[in-house]
Protein backbone atom coordinates (compact mmCIF):
# COMPACT_ATOMS: atom_id res chain seq x y z
CA UNK A 1 0.00 0.00 0.00
CA UNK A 2 1.61 3.46 -1.03
CA UNK A 3 2.09 6.06 2.09
CA UNK A 4 -0.01 9.33 1.74
CA UNK A 5 3.47 11.00 0.72
CA UNK A 6 3.58 8.38 -1.92
CA UNK A 7 0.18 9.08 -3.14
CA UNK A 8 1.09 12.77 -2.62
CA UNK A 9 4.55 12.71 -4.14
CA UNK A 10 4.77 9.80 -6.61
CA UNK A 11 7.78 7.02 -5.97
CA UNK A 12 10.62 8.64 -7.94
CA UNK A 13 13.52 7.06 -5.86
CA UNK A 14 16.31 9.27 -5.89
CA UNK A 15 14.87 12.32 -7.37
CA UNK A 16 12.77 13.19 -4.08
CA UNK A 17 14.55 13.42 -0.69
CA UNK A 18 11.95 13.42 2.18
CA UNK A 19 12.48 15.94 5.07
CA UNK A 20 9.68 14.53 7.64
CA UNK A 21 10.32 17.64 9.80
CA UNK A 22 8.22 19.76 7.08
CA UNK A 23 6.41 16.92 5.00
CA UNK A 24 3.32 18.22 6.20
CA UNK A 25 4.09 21.99 5.29
CA UNK A 26 5.96 21.12 1.83
CA UNK A 27 3.12 18.74 1.12
CA UNK A 28 0.34 21.44 1.32
CA UNK A 29 2.58 23.90 -0.70
CA UNK A 30 3.18 21.64 -3.08
CA UNK A 31 -0.27 20.81 -3.42
CA UNK A 32 -1.43 23.75 -3.45
CA UNK A 33 1.19 25.02 -6.21
CA UNK A 34 -0.38 22.18 -8.70
CA UNK A 35 -3.63 22.86 -8.18
CA UNK A 36 -3.45 26.29 -8.64
CA UNK A 37 -1.00 25.51 -11.99
CA UNK A 38 -3.62 22.96 -12.90
CA UNK A 39 -6.36 26.18 -12.42
CA UNK A 40 -4.20 28.06 -14.32
CA UNK A 41 -4.05 25.79 -17.11
CA UNK A 42 -7.71 24.90 -17.70
CA UNK A 43 -8.73 29.01 -17.68
CA UNK A 44 -6.21 29.59 -20.07
CA UNK A 45 -7.56 26.58 -22.03
CA UNK A 46 -11.21 27.58 -21.57
CA UNK A 47 -10.15 31.31 -22.95
CA UNK A 48 -8.48 29.54 -25.66
CA UNK A 49 -11.38 27.79 -26.62
CA UNK A 50 -13.84 30.43 -26.25
CA UNK A 51 -11.55 32.69 -28.14
CA UNK A 52 -11.64 30.00 -31.02
CA UNK A 53 -15.17 30.13 -31.16
CA UNK A 54 -16.19 33.70 -31.37
CA UNK A 55 -13.31 33.61 -33.67
CA UNK A 56 -15.08 30.75 -35.32
CA UNK A 57 -18.61 32.29 -35.10
CA UNK A 58 -17.62 35.48 -36.30
CA UNK A 59 -15.98 33.84 -39.35
CA UNK A 60 -19.16 32.24 -40.02
CA UNK A 61 -21.42 35.06 -39.77
CA UNK A 62 -18.67 36.92 -41.66
CA UNK A 63 -18.99 34.24 -44.83
CA UNK A 64 -22.80 34.35 -44.94
CA UNK A 65 -22.72 38.75 -44.58
CA UNK A 66 -19.58 39.97 -44.83
CA UNK A 67 -16.94 38.29 -46.56
CA UNK A 68 -14.88 40.38 -48.20
CA UNK A 69 -12.46 43.02 -46.74
CA UNK A 70 -13.17 46.26 -47.80
CA UNK A 71 -11.80 49.66 -47.47
CA UNK A 72 -8.62 51.85 -47.69
CA UNK A 73 -7.56 54.59 -49.74
CA UNK A 74 -7.36 52.39 -52.89
CA UNK A 75 -10.30 50.48 -52.11
CA UNK A 76 -12.18 54.27 -52.08
CA UNK A 77 -10.01 55.52 -54.96
CA UNK A 78 -11.71 52.60 -56.76
CA UNK A 79 -15.29 53.38 -55.98
CA UNK A 80 -14.98 56.84 -56.93
CA UNK A 81 -13.48 56.11 -60.33
CA UNK A 82 -16.25 53.70 -61.03
CA UNK A 83 -18.84 55.83 -59.77
CA UNK A 84 -17.51 58.83 -62.54
CA UNK A 85 -20.16 60.01 -64.71
CA UNK A 86 -18.96 60.51 -67.89
CA UNK A 87 -22.13 62.30 -70.05
CA UNK A 88 -23.92 65.46 -69.07
CA UNK A 89 -26.70 65.22 -67.46
CA UNK A 90 -25.67 61.37 -66.56
CA UNK A 91 -25.88 59.16 -62.92
CA UNK A 92 -23.67 57.45 -60.56
CA UNK A 93 -25.62 54.43 -59.40
CA UNK A 94 -24.92 51.93 -57.32
CA UNK A 95 -26.02 48.11 -58.37
CA UNK A 96 -27.22 45.93 -56.32
CA UNK A 97 -27.02 41.87 -57.25
CA UNK A 98 -24.53 43.31 -60.08
CA UNK A 99 -22.89 39.73 -60.61
CA UNK A 100 -26.37 38.05 -61.07
CA UNK A 101 -27.89 37.82 -64.58
CA UNK A 102 -29.55 40.90 -64.93
CA UNK A 103 -27.82 43.36 -62.60
CA UNK A 104 -24.30 42.56 -65.24
CA UNK A 105 -26.18 44.07 -68.56
CA UNK A 106 -28.23 46.31 -66.79
CA UNK A 107 -24.32 47.95 -65.26
CA UNK A 108 -22.74 47.29 -68.50
CA UNK A 109 -25.66 49.48 -70.20
CA UNK A 110 -25.72 51.99 -67.80
CA UNK A 111 -21.29 52.08 -67.98
CA UNK A 112 -21.80 52.50 -71.83
CA UNK A 113 -24.25 55.82 -72.19
CA UNK A 114 -21.75 57.32 -69.97
CA UNK A 115 -23.20 56.62 -65.93
CA UNK A 116 -21.02 55.97 -63.33
CA UNK A 117 -21.45 52.89 -61.89
CA UNK A 118 -20.50 50.90 -58.79
CA UNK A 119 -21.81 47.11 -58.20
CA UNK A 120 -22.08 45.45 -54.61
CA UNK A 121 -22.88 41.34 -55.09
CA UNK A 122 -22.18 38.73 -52.14
CA UNK A 123 -21.53 35.71 -54.68
CA UNK A 124 -23.44 33.61 -53.06
CA UNK A 125 -24.16 29.45 -54.54
CA UNK A 126 -27.38 29.42 -55.13
CA UNK A 127 -25.86 28.75 -58.46
CA UNK A 128 -22.27 28.33 -59.50
CA UNK A 129 -20.42 31.33 -58.16
CA UNK A 130 -17.89 30.71 -61.13
CA UNK A 131 -20.35 32.23 -63.43
CA UNK A 132 -20.89 35.63 -61.22
CA UNK A 133 -17.40 35.58 -60.61
CA UNK A 134 -17.28 35.31 -64.90
CA UNK A 135 -19.67 38.11 -65.14
CA UNK A 136 -17.89 40.27 -62.93
CA UNK A 137 -14.58 39.87 -65.14
CA UNK A 138 -16.56 41.25 -67.66
CA UNK A 139 -17.71 44.11 -65.90
CA UNK A 140 -14.44 44.55 -64.66
CA UNK A 141 -12.95 44.80 -68.32
CA UNK A 142 -15.58 47.60 -68.92
CA UNK A 143 -14.42 49.83 -65.50
CA UNK A 144 -16.78 48.70 -63.36
CA UNK A 145 -15.98 47.69 -59.86
CA UNK A 146 -18.19 45.11 -58.39
CA UNK A 147 -17.99 44.98 -54.62
CA UNK A 148 -17.74 41.40 -52.88
CA UNK A 149 -20.74 42.30 -50.08
CA UNK A 150 -23.70 41.97 -48.48
CA UNK A 151 -26.67 43.94 -48.59
CA UNK A 152 -27.12 43.57 -45.10
CA UNK A 153 -24.08 44.83 -44.15
CA UNK A 154 -24.80 48.19 -42.83
CA UNK A 155 -21.54 49.69 -42.23
CA UNK A 156 -20.24 48.59 -45.93
CA UNK A 157 -23.61 50.43 -47.54
CA UNK A 158 -22.79 53.65 -45.53
CA UNK A 159 -19.59 53.58 -46.71
CA UNK A 160 -20.09 53.53 -49.94
CA UNK A 161 -22.81 55.98 -49.48
CA UNK A 162 -19.89 58.37 -47.84
CA UNK A 163 -17.22 58.16 -50.59
CA UNK A 164 -19.95 58.57 -53.58
CA UNK A 165 -23.16 60.93 -53.73
CA UNK A 166 -25.36 58.07 -55.95
CA UNK A 167 -28.19 59.63 -57.60
CA UNK A 168 -29.55 56.27 -57.98
CA UNK A 169 -29.78 52.82 -56.23
CA UNK A 170 -30.55 49.91 -58.91
CA UNK A 171 -31.56 47.39 -56.38
CA UNK A 172 -31.74 43.94 -58.22
CA UNK A 173 -29.81 41.54 -55.09
CA UNK A 174 -32.15 38.83 -54.33
CA UNK A 175 -32.81 35.58 -53.32
CA UNK A 176 -34.51 34.38 -56.66
CA UNK A 177 -36.38 31.51 -57.77
CA UNK A 178 -39.64 29.93 -56.60
CA UNK A 179 -39.05 26.51 -55.76
CA UNK A 180 -35.53 27.04 -53.91
CA UNK A 181 -38.04 28.87 -51.31
CA UNK A 182 -39.26 25.26 -49.80
CA UNK A 183 -35.53 24.03 -49.53
CA UNK A 184 -33.90 27.25 -47.93
CA UNK A 185 -36.88 29.75 -46.77
CA UNK A 186 -34.60 31.92 -44.65
CA UNK A 187 -32.38 32.70 -47.67
CA UNK A 188 -35.53 34.82 -49.16
CA UNK A 189 -36.28 36.57 -45.94
CA UNK A 190 -32.47 37.14 -45.46
CA UNK A 191 -32.32 38.88 -48.71
CA UNK A 192 -35.50 40.43 -50.27
CA UNK A 193 -36.76 41.72 -46.64
CA UNK A 194 -33.96 42.18 -44.45
CA UNK A 195 -31.34 42.86 -47.12
CA UNK A 196 -34.30 45.64 -48.67
CA UNK A 197 -34.85 47.35 -45.37
CA UNK A 198 -31.00 47.32 -44.55
CA UNK A 199 -30.78 48.86 -47.74
CA UNK A 200 -33.54 51.88 -47.89
CA UNK A 201 -32.08 52.48 -44.05
CA UNK A 202 -28.89 53.90 -45.57
CA UNK A 203 -30.57 55.41 -48.80
CA UNK A 204 -33.49 57.37 -46.15
CA UNK A 205 -30.26 58.79 -43.91
CA UNK A 206 -28.21 59.36 -47.10
CA UNK A 207 -27.77 63.19 -47.94
CA UNK A 208 -28.63 63.78 -50.87
CA UNK A 209 -31.23 60.66 -50.65
CA UNK A 210 -30.56 58.21 -53.63
CA UNK A 211 -33.81 57.72 -56.15
CA UNK A 212 -34.49 53.70 -56.10
CA UNK A 213 -35.83 51.41 -58.93
CA UNK A 214 -35.81 48.09 -57.89
CA UNK A 215 -36.55 44.03 -58.98
CA UNK A 216 -40.40 42.99 -57.83
CA UNK A 217 -41.29 40.07 -59.62
CA UNK A 218 -44.64 39.13 -61.82
CA UNK A 219 -44.66 36.23 -58.66
CA UNK A 220 -46.81 38.65 -56.89
CA UNK A 221 -49.86 38.18 -59.19
CA UNK A 222 -49.87 34.90 -57.55
CA UNK A 223 -53.27 33.08 -58.08
CA UNK A 224 -54.66 36.12 -59.71
CA UNK A 225 -56.48 34.42 -62.96
CA UNK A 226 -57.04 38.09 -64.87
CA UNK A 227 -55.43 38.14 -67.74
CA UNK A 228 -53.40 40.23 -68.72
CA UNK A 229 -51.53 40.54 -65.45
CA UNK A 230 -52.45 44.72 -64.66
CA UNK A 231 -50.26 46.79 -62.20
CA UNK A 232 -54.03 47.28 -60.39
CA UNK A 233 -54.86 43.65 -60.46
CA UNK A 234 -54.84 41.95 -56.73
CA UNK A 235 -51.54 40.59 -55.38
CA UNK A 236 -52.64 39.48 -52.07
CA UNK A 237 -52.35 35.63 -53.03
CA UNK A 238 -48.74 34.61 -53.41
CA UNK A 239 -48.58 31.36 -54.14
CA UNK A 240 -44.69 30.94 -53.20
CA UNK A 241 -42.52 32.33 -50.21
CA UNK A 242 -40.51 34.10 -53.03
CA UNK A 243 -43.49 36.07 -54.10
CA UNK A 244 -44.96 36.87 -50.62
CA UNK A 245 -41.36 38.35 -50.11
CA UNK A 246 -41.48 40.17 -53.20
CA UNK A 247 -45.11 41.75 -51.96
CA UNK A 248 -43.84 42.10 -48.58
CA UNK A 249 -41.13 44.76 -50.73
CA UNK A 250 -43.68 46.13 -52.12
CA UNK A 251 -45.02 47.09 -49.04
CA UNK A 252 -41.67 47.96 -47.25
CA UNK A 253 -40.70 50.51 -49.94
CA UNK A 254 -44.53 52.03 -49.99
CA UNK A 255 -43.61 52.55 -46.29
CA UNK A 256 -40.14 54.43 -47.03
CA UNK A 257 -41.43 56.65 -49.49
CA UNK A 258 -44.01 57.46 -47.90
CA UNK A 259 -42.31 58.30 -44.31
CA UNK A 260 -38.79 59.44 -45.56
CA UNK A 261 -39.79 60.70 -49.28
CA UNK A 262 -37.36 58.10 -51.05
CA UNK A 263 -38.27 57.97 -54.84
CA UNK A 264 -39.39 54.32 -55.37
CA UNK A 265 -39.64 52.54 -58.65
CA UNK A 266 -40.73 48.89 -58.31
CA UNK A 267 -40.41 46.75 -61.72
CA UNK A 268 -42.43 43.09 -62.07
CA UNK A 269 -40.39 41.57 -64.11
CA UNK A 270 -41.68 38.58 -66.30
CA UNK A 271 -39.17 35.54 -66.92
CA UNK A 272 -36.20 36.99 -68.34
CA UNK A 273 -33.80 35.03 -70.12
CA UNK A 274 -31.17 35.31 -72.35
CA UNK A 275 -27.39 35.12 -72.78
CA UNK A 276 -25.30 34.86 -69.35
CA UNK A 277 -29.04 33.34 -67.90
CA UNK A 278 -29.41 31.73 -65.13
CA UNK A 279 -28.71 28.62 -65.12
CA UNK A 280 -31.57 27.09 -62.59
CA UNK A 281 -34.23 28.42 -64.92
CA UNK A 282 -36.14 26.39 -67.27
CA UNK A 283 -34.89 27.40 -70.70
CA UNK A 284 -30.89 27.25 -69.34
CA UNK A 285 -31.13 23.68 -67.74
CA UNK A 286 -33.69 22.44 -70.83
CA UNK A 287 -30.78 23.62 -73.28
CA UNK A 288 -27.79 21.89 -70.76
CA UNK A 289 -29.82 18.99 -70.81
CA UNK A 290 -30.54 18.12 -74.46
CA UNK A 291 -26.81 18.94 -75.67
CA UNK A 292 -25.68 16.16 -72.97
CA UNK A 293 -28.46 14.37 -74.51
CA UNK A 294 -30.42 14.00 -70.84
CA UNK A 295 -33.86 14.11 -70.19
CA UNK A 296 -35.76 17.11 -69.24
CA UNK A 297 -38.53 17.53 -67.34
CA UNK A 298 -41.90 19.37 -68.81
CA UNK A 299 -44.25 20.33 -66.31
CA UNK A 300 -48.08 20.78 -66.85
CA UNK A 301 -50.79 22.20 -65.06
CA UNK A 302 -54.42 21.07 -63.88
CA UNK A 303 -56.47 19.36 -66.81
CA UNK A 304 -53.52 18.64 -68.72
CA UNK A 305 -53.31 22.14 -69.47
CA UNK A 306 -49.72 23.25 -70.98
CA UNK A 307 -47.92 25.71 -68.67
CA UNK A 308 -46.90 29.26 -70.17
CA UNK A 309 -44.64 31.64 -69.27
CA UNK A 310 -44.37 35.40 -70.72
CA UNK A 311 -40.52 35.32 -71.69
CA UNK A 312 -38.69 38.62 -71.52
CA UNK A 313 -35.72 39.01 -73.67
CA UNK A 314 -32.82 40.54 -71.11
CA UNK A 315 -32.73 43.37 -73.60
CA UNK A 316 -35.96 44.31 -73.48
CA UNK A 317 -35.34 44.22 -69.46
CA UNK A 318 -32.32 46.44 -69.57
CA UNK A 319 -34.26 49.02 -71.64
CA UNK A 320 -36.87 49.10 -69.35
CA UNK A 321 -34.93 49.25 -65.85
CA UNK A 322 -32.60 52.16 -68.21
CA UNK A 323 -35.79 54.18 -69.07
CA UNK A 324 -37.63 53.27 -65.05
CA UNK A 325 -33.84 55.10 -63.94
CA UNK A 326 -34.19 57.86 -66.03
CA UNK A 327 -37.92 58.77 -65.04
CA UNK A 328 -37.90 57.71 -61.58
CA UNK A 329 -38.43 62.12 -60.31
CA UNK A 330 -35.97 62.69 -56.94
CA UNK A 331 -36.46 61.83 -53.55
CA UNK A 332 -37.36 64.35 -51.24
CA UNK A 333 -35.99 64.41 -48.24
CA UNK A 334 -32.88 64.06 -46.57
CA UNK A 335 -30.80 63.16 -43.76
CA UNK A 336 -34.00 61.15 -43.03
CA UNK A 337 -36.60 63.30 -42.90
CA UNK A 338 -39.02 64.11 -45.62
CA UNK A 339 -39.58 67.56 -47.29
CA UNK A 340 -42.80 66.40 -49.94
CA UNK A 341 -44.44 63.97 -51.90
CA UNK A 342 -41.49 61.67 -53.57
CA UNK A 343 -42.73 59.04 -56.73
CA UNK A 344 -44.30 55.79 -55.81
CA UNK A 345 -44.61 53.76 -59.16
CA UNK A 346 -44.80 50.00 -59.86
CA UNK A 347 -44.56 48.84 -63.67
CA UNK A 348 -44.76 45.01 -65.46
CA UNK A 349 -41.44 44.72 -67.40
CA UNK A 350 -42.90 41.77 -69.78
CA UNK A 351 -43.20 40.95 -73.46
CA UNK A 352 -46.59 40.77 -74.00
CA UNK A 353 -47.25 37.35 -75.36
CA UNK A 354 -47.33 34.56 -73.44
CA UNK A 355 -45.56 30.61 -74.73
CA UNK A 356 -46.04 27.48 -73.39
CA UNK A 357 -43.54 25.16 -72.56
CA UNK A 358 -44.24 22.76 -75.15
CA UNK A 359 -43.49 25.36 -77.43
CA UNK A 360 -40.33 26.83 -75.53
CA UNK A 361 -39.00 23.40 -76.13
CA UNK A 362 -39.63 22.85 -80.16
CA UNK A 363 -37.72 26.21 -80.52
CA UNK A 364 -34.69 24.70 -78.51
CA UNK A 365 -35.10 21.58 -80.29
CA UNK A 366 -34.83 23.54 -83.62
CA UNK A 367 -32.14 25.52 -82.75
CA UNK A 368 -30.24 23.07 -81.38
CA UNK A 369 -30.96 20.99 -84.27
CA UNK A 370 -31.10 18.17 -81.62
CA UNK A 371 -34.40 16.07 -80.18
CA UNK A 372 -35.19 16.59 -76.48
CA UNK A 373 -36.01 13.76 -74.32
CA UNK A 374 -39.16 14.58 -72.42
CA UNK A 375 -40.60 13.36 -69.82
CA UNK A 376 -43.84 15.32 -68.94
CA UNK A 377 -45.32 15.22 -65.10
CA UNK A 378 -48.44 17.09 -63.82
CA UNK A 379 -46.66 20.28 -61.72
CA UNK A 380 -46.10 19.78 -58.00
CA UNK A 381 -47.54 22.16 -55.62
CA UNK A 382 -44.33 24.04 -55.54
CA UNK A 383 -45.08 27.59 -55.77
CA UNK A 384 -45.23 28.03 -59.43
CA UNK A 385 -48.42 29.19 -61.58
CA UNK A 386 -50.07 27.72 -64.69
CA UNK A 387 -49.31 31.26 -66.58
CA UNK A 388 -48.09 34.54 -66.59
CA UNK A 389 -49.17 37.39 -69.08
CA UNK A 390 -48.50 40.87 -68.81
CA UNK A 391 -50.33 44.27 -69.55
CA UNK A 392 -47.09 46.64 -70.26
CA UNK A 393 -49.26 49.60 -70.82
CA UNK A 394 -48.41 51.86 -68.15
CA UNK A 395 -44.27 51.38 -68.90
CA UNK A 396 -45.17 52.21 -72.45
CA UNK A 397 -46.83 55.41 -71.55
CA UNK A 398 -44.36 56.17 -69.18
CA UNK A 399 -41.01 56.37 -70.63
CA UNK A 400 -41.61 54.03 -73.84
CA UNK A 401 -41.11 50.99 -73.06
CA UNK A 402 -41.75 48.88 -75.79
CA UNK A 403 -40.13 44.86 -76.05
CA UNK A 404 -39.12 44.16 -79.30
CA UNK A 405 -37.15 40.62 -79.04
CA UNK A 406 -39.88 37.70 -79.48
CA UNK A 407 -38.88 34.26 -77.77
CA UNK A 408 -37.45 32.40 -81.54
CA UNK A 409 -35.04 35.26 -81.92
CA UNK A 410 -34.16 35.84 -77.82
CA UNK A 411 -33.46 31.79 -77.88
CA UNK A 412 -31.77 31.74 -81.26
CA UNK A 413 -28.96 34.49 -79.70
CA UNK A 414 -29.26 32.52 -75.93
CA UNK A 415 -28.46 29.12 -77.94
CA UNK A 416 -25.93 31.13 -80.14
N1 LIG B 1 -34.65 36.55 -63.97
C1 LIG B 1 -35.96 36.58 -63.85
O1 LIG B 1 -36.69 35.93 -64.61
C2 LIG B 1 -36.61 37.43 -62.79
C3 LIG B 1 -38.01 37.51 -62.77
C4 LIG B 1 -38.60 38.30 -61.80
C5 LIG B 1 -37.84 39.01 -60.89
N2 LIG B 1 -36.49 38.89 -60.92
C6 LIG B 1 -35.70 39.65 -59.94
O2 LIG B 1 -34.70 40.36 -60.63
C7 LIG B 1 -33.53 40.48 -59.83
C8 LIG B 1 -32.32 39.96 -60.59
O3 LIG B 1 -32.56 38.59 -60.91
P1 LIG B 1 -31.50 37.70 -61.67
O4 LIG B 1 -32.25 36.81 -62.57
O5 LIG B 1 -30.42 38.55 -62.20
O6 LIG B 1 -30.97 36.81 -60.46
P2 LIG B 1 -29.47 36.47 -60.03
O7 LIG B 1 -29.60 35.45 -58.95
O8 LIG B 1 -28.67 36.12 -61.21
O9 LIG B 1 -28.95 37.83 -59.43
C9 LIG B 1 -29.13 38.23 -58.09
C10 LIG B 1 -27.76 38.52 -57.50
O10 LIG B 1 -27.94 39.02 -56.18
C11 LIG B 1 -26.91 38.51 -55.37
N3 LIG B 1 -27.38 38.54 -53.98
C12 LIG B 1 -28.35 37.78 -53.42
N4 LIG B 1 -28.51 38.11 -52.13
C13 LIG B 1 -27.61 39.11 -51.88
C14 LIG B 1 -27.29 39.86 -50.73
N5 LIG B 1 -27.91 39.64 -49.57
N6 LIG B 1 -26.32 40.79 -50.82
C15 LIG B 1 -25.66 41.01 -51.99
N7 LIG B 1 -25.93 40.32 -53.11
C16 LIG B 1 -26.90 39.38 -53.05
C17 LIG B 1 -26.66 37.11 -55.88
O11 LIG B 1 -25.36 36.66 -55.60
C18 LIG B 1 -26.89 37.28 -57.38
O12 LIG B 1 -25.67 37.47 -58.09
C19 LIG B 1 -33.83 39.72 -58.55
O13 LIG B 1 -34.32 40.63 -57.61
C20 LIG B 1 -34.94 38.78 -58.96
O14 LIG B 1 -35.76 38.41 -57.86
C21 LIG B 1 -35.85 38.12 -61.86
Amino acid sequence: MPSLEEELFPSTPGKFKIDRGHTVNRQFHRCFASTSTMFLWALFLVALTASYLSFQSFIDSGSLYFSASWGGIQWEKQVRNSAQIHRSGGMSVLVTGAAGFVGTHVSLALKKRGDGVVGIDNFNNYYDPSLKKARKTISSNHGIFVIEGDINDAKLLARLFDTVAFTHVMHLAAQAGVRYAMENPQSYVQSNIAGLVTLLETCKSANPQPSIVWASSSSVYGLNEKVPFSESDRTDQPASLYAATKKAGEELTHTYNHIYGLSITGLRFFTVYGPWGRPDMAYFSFTRNILQGKPITVYRGKNHVDLARDFTYIDDIVKGCLGSLDTSGKSTGSGGKKRGPAPYRIFNLGNTSPVTVPKLVNILEKHLKMKAKKNIVDMPGNGDVPFTHANISSAQKQFGYKPTTDLQTGLKKFVR
